[in-house]
């Protein structure tokens, strides 16, 4: 999704711009662009495609100043090409924005009818002649005040101004926006990654703030203008995590951490000493609580999914789980006791920040599972969980989707047991469990060969259905949008059940199907409805768990065999030959596997 970068500094600051863009390249765009402040002029350079083409066009020219701003943008109002692509600028001001401005059509007929010309598509120019329009006859600061008024949406913005030869301006309503401090500069970034190549040390906007940053001075500023303080907050520095190393992909790569992950969040939450779970600081009394709702987008929702079994088997508590996109514009009934649980690897996902923020506006008991603790859903939760993955830069969200599972599963421990819904033998027993989750995972990862040349079948086939019941109905979901999402081929998750009230209409001769039965409760039922599905001609993927117990079915066309654990961790396990099935697909086809087309790592727009 877009990025913002922009530092004032005495120092010349394009490269530093251009190297701070790589950064948040890892978010999805599709076009980039820079503007800087020399002896007097705005200077924009932009270029459809990659930060790389970007800095050569800037080399080429030799950018010169000491003032920038920069960006990555993910379209939404026009093409993704040049004349769409950020800064946009008058003789006066440029302007970079994250977003969506509802009201621009209106804005524009306004402006247009006072005779400002429009070059491009987007709904960011707007913003740009409103600023230079109203600076005619105010100040900066009130012209500022007078333009974020005219906004309806979401946004988060950096401009600089012609006759402001160290300044730029910062805004956030929605979207998330944070300062950085440097020594004889200051910073203006999108996200806290972008800034932690220059600096430890940040603010963050809240909604309706706007800043004015100079190379020696920040202010900030509420939505009337009244001058505000901030907290200065120090980042903790784990930079090589954002390496690739030796991997060809950063999904390979975090395909293979997941043993360290899982070990380093169990590490985090278990007392191995007590046999506990570490979660001391819940603020709410047991009897406070009397349902769950877990609300998220995509894999995160599937992390969700999951949860939602676990909390019906070991504890009595209602639960409910909800896509974040759909929950912020229900007629909700809010409950007093009801816990709102928050899932989201960059804490940044528009539509479940949006949830939150209602869930908090009705006064609601809330908590998040985030990677990023410095995200806007950490910091507005009022309980954090943190999974504990590091850095995850690749676009397919794989060791966070484990971490969140995770943390979820602690959680319904931790309250099972509070509850007593879950008695002290068998809590401890599942703690002692957790404690062999990371080997378990790491003995799932070795089945390279076998699904490097299973996927052929995948890249050549029409469409693929993943089937599963119970917690490996939401695998089966996870299993579909991999593949979708990295190898562009059509696939379908569904409950096993259901396959024969419609959709087993699509299965044909050589159909790749997968199915996902470990031997749980759900096992012999899930392996009628594959026969179903053999019977029409497909080709089954089986996913099982190591067993002597005999499969009774024929003509299964291949199997991988998982670690044989208890029921309830096997999501955790079934899940990886469904990552490398999407990775080694994307791959044979030659996809661009970390950053899918038209998607973004970071969902910033609802
Ligand atoms: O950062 P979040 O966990 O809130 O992101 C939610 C989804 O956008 C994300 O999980 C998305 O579905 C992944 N690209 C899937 O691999």
């Amino acid at each position: 999704m877009c990025g913002i970068i922009g530092i004032t500094s005495t120092k010349q600051v394009s490269s530093t711009i251009i190297n701070s863009l790589k950064k948040l390249e890892y978010r999805g765009y599709d076009s980039a662009g820079i503007a800087t402040l020399y002896d007097g002029f705005i200077n924009e350079v932009k270029c459809e495609g990659r930060v790389d083409s970007l800095e050569k066009n800037v080399s080429k020219i030799n950018l010169l100043g000491n003032v920038g701003i920069g960006h990555v943008r993910w379209a939404t109002h026009g093409k993704p090409n040049t004349v769409n692509a950020h800064p946009h600028s008058s003789e006066t001001v440029s302007v970079v924005h994250n977003g969506i401005i509802e009201n621009s059509t209106i804005l524009k007929k306004f402006l247009v009818e006072k005779g400002y010309k429009f070059k491009s598509q987007t709904d960011t120019e707007v913003i740009v002649h409103l600023v230079t329009d109203y600076l005619k006859d105010n100040n900066l600061k009130d012209s500022i005040l007078k333009m974020l008024k005219k906004l309806q949406g979401s946004f988060a913005l950096g401009i600089i101004f012609k006759d402001q030869p160290d300044l730029i301006v910062g805004a956030r309503r929605g979207s998330p926006l944070a300062v950085g401090y440097g020594p004889n500069e200051n910073y203006l970034g999108s996200d806290s990654y972008a800034l932690k190549s220059m600096t430890n040390k940040i603010s963050y906007l809240d909604d309706g703030d706007f800043c004015i940053i100079k190379k020696d001075q920040v202010d900030f500023f509420d939505s009337k203008g009244n001058k505000i303080n901030k907290k200065v907050l120090k980042l903790s520095s784990n930079e090589q995590n954002y390496e690739k190393g030796d991997y060809k992909h950063f999904m390979a790569k975090e395909i293979e951490e997941q043993p360290t992950t899982i070990k380093n969040c169990v590490n985090e939450y278990i007392d191995k000493i007590n046999n506990e779970i570490n979660i001391l600081n819940f603020p709410w009394k047991k009897n406070e609580i009397s349902s769950i709702k877990l609300i998220a987008c995509g894999t995160a929702y599937h992390s969700c999914l999951i949860a939602k079994y676990w909390f019906e088997q070991l504890t009595l508590l209602d639960v409910e789980v909800d896509i974040a996109s759909e929950f912020r514009y229900r007629r909700n009934r809010f409950k007093t006791d009801c816990l709102y649980i928050f899932v989201s690897q960059s804490g940044e996902t528009a539509d479940t920040y949006a949830a939150l923020d209602l869930c908090n506006k009705h006064k609601m008991k809330t908590c998040s599972i985030v990677n990023v603790v410095e995200s806007s859903i950490a910091r507005d939760s009022k309980l954090v969980f943190p999974i504990h993955c590091g850095p995850e830069i690749g676009v397919a969200s794989t060791k966070a989707f484990l971490g969140q599972m995770l943390v979820l599963y602690i959680l319904c421990l931790k309250i099972g047991y509070l509850r007593k819904d879950l008695d002290k033998k068998k809590y401890n027993l599942k703690i002692k469990s957790l404690l062999s989750l990371s080997k378990l995972v790491s003995n799932s990862l070795s089945t390279e060969n076998q699904i490097q040349s299973i996927c052929n079948s995948f890249t050549k086939a029409k469409g693929a259905m993943f089937l599963g019941r119970g917690y490996s109905f939401p695998i089966a979901l996870e299993g579909a949008l991999k593949l979708k999402e990295l190898a562009y081929i059509h696939a379908e998750g569904y409950p096993a059940g259901e396959m024969k009230h419609g959709p087993l209409a699509l299965i044909e001769d050589g159909m790749p199907v997968v199915v996902i039965a470990p031997r749980d409760e759900y096992y012999k039922k899930t392996i009628s409805n594959m026969q179903e599905v053999i019977a029409r001609g497909a080709k089954v993927l089986l996913i099982t768990n190591k067993s002597d117990e005999e499969i009774y079915s024929e003509n299964i066309w291949e199997k991988i065999e998982i670690e044989n654990t208890e029921e309830d961790l096997f999501p955790f396990l079934t899940t990886i030959p469904l990552q490398k099935l999407a990775y080694y697909s994307a791959l044979k086809k030659g996809y661009d596997i970390d950053k899918p087309r038209n998607l973004a790592k970071s969902v910033t727009v609802e």
